[in-house]
């Protein structure tokens, strides 16, 4: 099988898990579960579940891990989250995503918030459920790391904290530095992708060191997705990227393409990806359908 299509299949995989826990549409807060489900199911890559699996996969047979799909869906209800009000008009105030109207636009501003919150609320409902297929107690320890790792790297220490710095970066102007930038992208974007691949790590039974070289290669990883994120903004279009391009130009965001060019943002970009390459060829058993998956990344056109 090519790279391709074992992405296709992976990906449908990942779409079959997530379908599996969406809220059904019903009772008096249906609009809510409504709007919800209309930002998950509008597709994406699912970077972040495959990541999850993947990395799992470094360590065992993803299949014998039970727990795994429930993080798998959490994470992505969490990204998805992030993103519905990441679009608010209060935010970025964007009109269209994965090819779509966006959740605010369709259901109206206090709806999208209120999905948001339904989705991050409903994540850790279903990753604790994680907790009720555990039968040793080694398997409730991974269980709870993850619930750990998973409010951390999304929260105030991880994607809040970097969408804070973010947003106060706009009006910052000029005055924004290399650091700023750095820490903005380490945690607005690589947090949810370390929570990723140190979630598959953990509930696949790495050990300490193992997780921690995988949060290095995430980081690497993340930063890298977003200045390719930052790129795409410019060089992109609405039809192929599904979300408006001149986003960040708009909201007076300093990125790192406006701050070092196009050029030198493609050669960072080129060099994450390949030192974390070389952190996940470290590993005694290598995937290289993961590797590959990085690789890819560099040349993303969406
Ligand atoms: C978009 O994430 C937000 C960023 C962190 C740049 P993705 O590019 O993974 O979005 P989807 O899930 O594929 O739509
Ligand atoms: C968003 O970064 C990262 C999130 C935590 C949602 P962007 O604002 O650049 O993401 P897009 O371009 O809207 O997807
Ligand atoms: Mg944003
Ligand atoms: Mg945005
Ligand atoms: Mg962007």
């Amino acid at each position: 099988m090519n790279f391709k299509e074992e992405l296709g299949q992976k990906t449908e995989k990942i779409e079959s898990v997530i379908a599996g826990v969406l809220p059904r549409e019903e009772g008096y807060q249906k609009t809510v579960l409504q709007a919800m489900n209309y930002s998950v199911t509008a597709g994406g890559k699912r970077l972040r579940p495959m990541l999850m699996s993947e990395s799992a996969a470094l360590f065992c047979d993803a299949q014998d891990v039970r727990a795994l799909p429930m993080f798998m869906a959490a994470l992505e209800m969490i990204h998805n989250y992030s993103l519905v009000h990441d679009d608010l008009p209060a935010m970025d105030n964007d009109e269209y995503r994965r090819g779509r109207k966006t959740t605010h636009v369709v259901y109206g501003e206090g709806m999208a918030v209120l999905a948001g919150d339904g989705l991050l609320n409903y994540a850790f409902e279903t990753a604790a459920k994680a907790f009720d297929d555990c039968r040793t107690s080694d398997e409730y320890g991974r269980v709870a790391a993850s619930v750990q790792i998973l409010a951390r790297k999304a929260g105030i220490y991880g994607m809040i904290g970097g969408q804070c710095a973010d947003l106060e970066a706009e009006k910052a102007g000029d005055a924004v530095t290399d650091e700023m930038l750095l820490f903005i992208h380490e945690h607005k974007t690589a947090a949810l992708i370390q929570a990723a691949m140190m979630i598959g790590a953990s509930l696949a039974g790495a050990g300490r060191d193992e997780v921690a070289r995988l949060e290095k290669c995430a980081y690497n990883i993340g930063l890298a997705f977003q200045i390719q994120d930052d790129v795409l903004d410019v060089t992109s279009s609405l039809e192929v990227l599904g979300k408006p391009i001149g986003s960040d130009e708009k909201n007076h965001k300093l990125t790192y393409v406006a701050l070092h060019g196009l050029e030198e943002s493609g050669k960072q970009v080129e060099a994450l990806s390949r030192e974390a390459i070389d952190i996940l060829a470290s590993f005694p058993r290598r995937n290289l359908f993961l590797e590959e998956l990085v690789e890819q990344l560099i040349y993303r056109e969406k």
